[in-house]
């Protein structure tokens, strides 16, 4: 049987470029290599791509460098600057993705620029089969007052919200202000609309921080989400995997470790902690399955995606959180960890996430374009 070339596409502009560094060394680590070339492309933080073989030469302390700079002396020089495919509107580069004739493309990358749909949309006009959802669902899933107006009209229960706009709070920061106090109460957090890794997010008790917060995630956004913290509750999260008939893991839990499930808590202090299963009765787990499933078909899924959710300690009320459709991909992330103990091993979930990403491409492909 013939290999199946894949590119591994990794690093990224948004501020999740290590962990997609550290994902992408640990699916290189399991591959079945006798089922698939692993073609490495690493973006370093300023957007420019670098096509190579060797990890730790495209990345170790190296992935920040534009292509030209990074050029080592050898036969992967003239293909990283081939793929330096940061120059807007520069569609001749699209094709030059497809140099080295990929089969494939899993992008293990997460948040602005990988997450969001914008690089699935470069997939789509190379016609390159990818993993993951599609252009619609990554972008919705990454605008989280969009998702929440599609999650709304899905019946699927979240915390009470309002979105505000820069426009909304330049012209009357008063009005703005009661009306989320009057209809939202206290605790709130506030988040910008785009993003993730919970940058720009924070937890306002009073008035001032309110303000605070508002200012804080306007510097992201031009869109903020404000919601009414969910106190008393467990934080857990499922993972779907499918295209047209997805399924759901067993459920997990995070322990945050602080007030909040922060930037810190998440990346930094290592003091958050995971438990499978969560710590929630098994008709809380089966109604969190059963929402993660209609979230997911809501924003039309594909692949994958991690949906968090709030589990309130006494009543077991399910509130939905979020969707991540690239989430975390070390082996000690959620996503896989959830599958592992679904009886899925991390070599196999990459194997279905592959064959997933060319059924869906087929699916495509069989339907009429023009008439
Ligand atoms: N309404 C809420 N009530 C309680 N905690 C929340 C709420 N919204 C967010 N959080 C906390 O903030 C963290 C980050 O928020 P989240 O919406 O998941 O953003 P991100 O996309 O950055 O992960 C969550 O993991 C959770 O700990
Ligand atoms: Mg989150």
């Amino acid at each position: 049987m013939e290999k199946i070339q894949l590119g591994l596409l990794f690093g990224g502009r948004s501020c999740e470029h290590e962990v997609s560094v550290t994902s992408a060394r640990s699916i290189l680590s399991v591959i079945d290599q006798q089922r698939y070339d692993v073609h490495l492309i690493g973006i370093d933080k300023l957007g420019h791509w670098h096509l190579g073989n060797n990890i730790d030469a495209l990345i170790d302390g190296k992935a920040v460098l534009p292509a030209s700079s990074s050029a080592s002396a050898n036969d992967e020089a003239s293909k990283e600057v081939s793929l330096s495919l940061y120059q807007k509107g520069n569609l001749t580069a699209v094709e030059q993705i497809a140099a080295p004739k990929l089969d494939v493309i899993f992008p293990v990358l997460h948040g602005t620029f990988g997450e969001d749909g914008t690089i699935q949309g470069v997939f789509e006009t190379a016609d390159i089969p990818y993993v993951g959802c599609g252009v619609a669902a990554s972008a919705l899933a990454m605008d989280k007052a969009l998702a929440k107006q599609i999650f709304a009209a899905a019946d699927i229960p979240q915390s009470p919200c309002q979105i505000h706009t820069r426009f909304d709070w330049q012209s009357d920061k008063a009005g703005v202000l009661s009306s989320i106090e009057q209809s939202l109460g206290s605790p709130l957090f506030i988040k910008p609309a785009n993003l993730g890794s919970s940058v720009g997010i924070s937890k306002a008790h009073d008035r001032n921080s309110l303000i605070s917060a508002i200012e804080l995630a306007l510097e992201f956004d031009n869109k903020i989400v404000v919601e009414s913290a969910m106190e008393n509750c467990h934080e857990v999260e499922c993972a779907v995997l499918g295209n047209q008939d997805p399924q759901a893991s067993v459920v997990g839990e995070i322990i945050p470790g602080a007030e909040f499930y922060d930037y810190q808590t998440k990346y930094i202090d290592d003091k958050s902690k995971t438990m499978i299963p969560a710590q929630i009765s098994e008709a809380a787990a089966e109604q969190v399955r059963e929402l993660s499933l209609r979230a997911f078909k809501a924003i039309d899924g594909s692949g994958l995606a991690r949906v968090d959710f709030f589990v309130n300690k006494d009543s077991g009320e399910v509130t939905l959180n979020e969707i991540n459709t690239l989430p975390g991909f070390t082996p000690i992330s959620m996503y896989p960890l959830l599958w592992q103990k679904s009886g899925i091993a991390y070599a196999d979930l990459i194997d279905q996430l592959v064959d997933l990403a060319f059924e869906r491409h087929r699916a495509n492909a069989a339907l009429k374009r023009s008439f």
